[in-house]
């Protein structure tokens, strides 16, 4: 357990408003502020912050609780590593007291694979075992200093040389197979060199830490083209980018996105330092939210074949979400960034971002691709899809600038683009705000309740459970008369799991701090929390009399069910025995 001084000090240095503004824009609403939800995608705000409690929820998602639970579910981190991260922010050192806990060093790892990286490298400068390497290193044009800029190294072909070489320096065989180094043969349990006879790129993070690594074959001995370290205590690799270490000194204007590691390195050398690229994977929401932290515009970089094509759809989506501009650049004569910059040089790639296509142009022209506009048939599809695009256009002078331009290049008259387009908007409209009637029946109705499972079944008893642990929640004096009358309202008297448990963590101590229910709960159990406090705030007018009325009215119900499932209640079993006794 941390101590809770320390919980305290940490979130009175860490204002949610401060915190918050990290992930989104905040507006001013009366005392509180509001965003667009970082948890999920909407076009109006409806994530409150509440300035006075400290605490956040949001109307549409459900998302909601206090700073430790927002850094929790923005940063997907445990309550502990919340609480660091926080404690990091304003310079307060976490220390978890409760040693037993087998919990990773992340300092060591990040030793290990300094070692690792460094070995990697001698054997790729010095050693005869790195003549592929060399050989391979030079093909691509990758001189000595881009090789130490970027830490780059060569797994040699070895059983267990790197393994070798860590257990020489003290590191165990579980550290170095949870770190994604070393892997275990099925067959002889023999400790094998994940990464052999490949070109290898450290993952560097911001801080500066080697958190993982990307190996390139440098032969066609593997299908695979690249092996990278799967996600490790250290490393999660839909939150991290390639380079931008390098990059975040750079991008403040502008930062560019490529698919591979080669790429960054290609345009680094070249002088486009504020390159970055996604580590072996498709573009994440996370990855998007943190370029939006570095830069205005990201200039989306991508292969020139189809596969980028597409890549690049998905990332202006997910890049224009976070509210930063993209535009997408198109790679000809070339089928990566790479190979361009060697053919053509860096003049050529500064007038290629010159030329990147807006968002906008880039969605119509490949609309217009599919379709031969110079037919009517071709042009009343494109024109559809062309409306599809316009009706999400935010902004309505945006949507009229660009329906004059598309009116014009097919000849048709904007007036009736307009016209299809609102009627598209209209449509939408209707749709999302029968969603919204839905998702709010079922969850009235507690179906998809995954937090409280029996909330459907038990709908009557479950709401006055959670008045109950508001009430709890909202007012130190109705805690106090449940711990002064234990027989006013007991875990048995819950019906549902989730009710008993969270009652059962608020009564456990005298000393009990609400923020210390994040060490015990999951971040969709804390948002219901705070959802349940919101839905019952005027409550907190009310009085004991009431309190004591919704503890019996509770075990009234308990008593309802036990009967009905045959089973007679302690009280309804003492009363049976005393008539049994006077009759005798
Ligand atoms: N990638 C991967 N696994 C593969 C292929 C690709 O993880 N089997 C990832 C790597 O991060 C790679 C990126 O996708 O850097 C882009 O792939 P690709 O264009 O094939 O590789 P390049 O980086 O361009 O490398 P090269 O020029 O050596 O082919
Ligand atoms: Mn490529």
């Amino acid at each position: 357990m941390i101590d809770p001084k320390i919980v305290e000090e940490i979130k009175i240095r860490n204002p949610i408003e401060d915190v918050m503004a990290q992930y989104a824009s905040l507006r001013r609403a009366g005392s509180n502020l509001i965003c667009s939800c970082p948890f999920h995608s909407e076009k109006t705000p409806s994530c409150t912050v509440f300035v006075a409690r400290q605490s956040f929820y949001c109307f549409g998602c459900g998302a909601g609780g206090d700073v430790i639970s927002l850094v929790r579910r923005a940063e997907g981190l445990e309550y502990t590593e919340a609480l660091e991260y926080l404690g990091r922010r304003v310079g307060i050192d976490v220390i978890d007291s409760d040693s037993d806990a087998p919990r990773f060093d992340k300092r060591r790892f990040y030793e290990m694979n300094k070692a690792a990286a460094r070995f990697f490298r001698d054997i790729l400068f010095n050693d005869p075992a790195g003549a592929m390497g060399r050989e391979y290193a030079e093909r691509r044009g990758l001189t000595p200093e881009v090789i130490k800029h970027f830490g780059l190294g060569f797994a040699p072909d070895s059983f267990s040389a790197l393994y070798s070489h860590l257990k020489d320096l003290g590191y165990g065989d579980d550290e170095m197979n949870a770190a994604f180094l070393v892997g275990k043969s099925s067959k002889t349990g023999r400790p094998f060199d994940m990464f052999r006879k490949r070109l290898m790129f450290p993952i560097i993070d911001v801080s500066g830490n080697i958190i993982a690594f990307g190996g390139r074959i440098v032969d066609d001995s593997d299908s695979r083209k690249y092996l990278n370290s799967s996600d490790t205590p250290v490393f999660r690799k839909r939150k991290n980018l390639y380079a931008l270490r390098y990059a975040k000194n750079f991008c403040a204007e502008k930062m560019i996105l490529c698919e591979g590691y080669m790429d960054v390195i290609a345009l680094h050398s070249a002088g486009f330092e504020n390159a970055v690229a996604t580590l072996g994977t498709a573009i994440t929401p996370d990855q998007a939210r943190l370029m939006a932290k570095y830069t205005k515009k990201v200039v989306i970089c991508y292969d020139s074949d189809t596969a980028g094509k597409n890549a690049a759809e998905k990332a202006i989506k997910l890049i224009s979400e976070t509210g930063t501009e993209t535009s997408v650049l198109n790679v000809t004569g070339a089928k990566d960034p790479d190979e361009f910059i060697k053919k053509f040089g860096a003049p050529a790639f500064s007038k290629l971002i010159g030329e990147s296509k807006s968002k906008f142009r880039f969605t119509l022209d490949s609309i217009l691709s599919k379709y031969d506009v110079t037919e009517t048939d071709g042009k009343v599809r494109a024109l559809s899809e062309i409306c599809k695009m316009l009706a999400v256009v935010y902004s309505s002078a945006e949507r009229d600038i660009y329906t004059r331009e598309i009116a014009e290049e097919l000849g048709v008259k904007p007036e009736a683009i307009e016209a299809d387009t609102k009627k598209l908007i209209r449509k939408m409209d209707r749709e999302r705000r029968n969603n919204e009637r839905e998702e709010a029946l079922r969850s009235v109705s507690g179906i998809g309740d995954r937090v409280n499972p029996d909330f459907v079944s038990n709908v009557a008893a479950a709401n006055t459970e959670e008045q109950l642990i508001a009430l709890l929640l909202l007012k130190q004096e109705n805690r106090d008369l449940v711990l002064k009358n234990p027989d006013m309202l007991s875990p048995d008297d819950f019906i549902t799991d989730f009710g008993k448990r969270i009652f059962e963590l608020i009564i456990k101590s005298d000393d009990f701090s609400e923020t210390e229910l994040g060490a015990h709960l999951n971040v969709d159990e804390m948002s219901r929390l705070e959802q349940m406090k919101l839905k019952r705030f005027e409550l907190t007018e009310n009085g004991e009399k009431e309190f004591i009325g919704l503890a019996a009215a509770l075990r009234a119900e308990k008593r309802k069910k036990s009967m009905s499932e045959g089973e007679l209640s302690a009280a309804q079993l003492a009363e049976y025995f005393s008539t049994m006794n006077k009759k005798i």
